[in-house]
């Protein structure tokens, strides 16, 4: 096996409500496998009020705020920790811009958004806070370092 010369970052991507209750997990995380990113941490979760606000705390003086963290903790997230060579900013243009308007079609928030405040999706802006996020959101053990076996499974 030739290791990829390119540094492996890690980036927290988390489905929002609205893209759970409205059935848009398979897609999402089917466009993420078939970028060629890993998953190393998936689960269902509902985050408290406390979680949340740490999370968004660089916003918390913004004016909506309050609606935010109301809309994150308004039913059960999906929290997923994806690495790969560029996983940041490659996630970044999966997802698209943050106002699902300006989002070009194609892009996650592109295809199946269309305001800011439920727009479906988060992901990291940086591979430190990819650290710090999957840090926040999972606990020792939820994740899992692997190596996909070199035998393939379909001939
Ligand atoms: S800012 O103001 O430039 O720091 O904000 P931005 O980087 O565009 O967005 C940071 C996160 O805040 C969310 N956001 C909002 N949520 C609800 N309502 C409004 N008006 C709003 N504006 C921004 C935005 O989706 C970003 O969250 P994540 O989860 O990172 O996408």
């Amino acid at each position: 096996l030739i290791a990829s010369l390119e540094q492996v970052d890690q980036a927290y991507i988390m489905v929002k409500p609205d893209g759970v209750q409205r059935g848009l997990v398979g897609e999402i995380i089917s466009r993420f496998e078939k970028k060629g990113f890993k998953l190393t941490g998936l689960k269902l979760f509902q985050c408290s009020k406390e979680l949340a606000e740490e999370h968004y705390k660089h916003l918390n003086q913004k004016s909506f705020f309050p609606k935010l963290i109301e809309y994150i903790t308004s039913g059960p997230v999906v929290s997923m920790a994806w690495e790969g060579v560029g996983i940041v900013p490659s996630a970044r243009k999966l997802i698209g811009a943050t106002d699902p308007l300006q989002a070009e079609p194609g892009t996650i928030r592109g295809d199946f958004a269309v305001q800011t405040g439920r727009n479906i999706i988060h992901g990291s802006d940086s591979p430190e806070n990819g650290k710090r996020e999957i840090a926040l959101w999972f606990k020792e053990g939820e994740l899992c370092e692997w190596t996909p076996v070199q035998e393939p499974w379909l001939r």
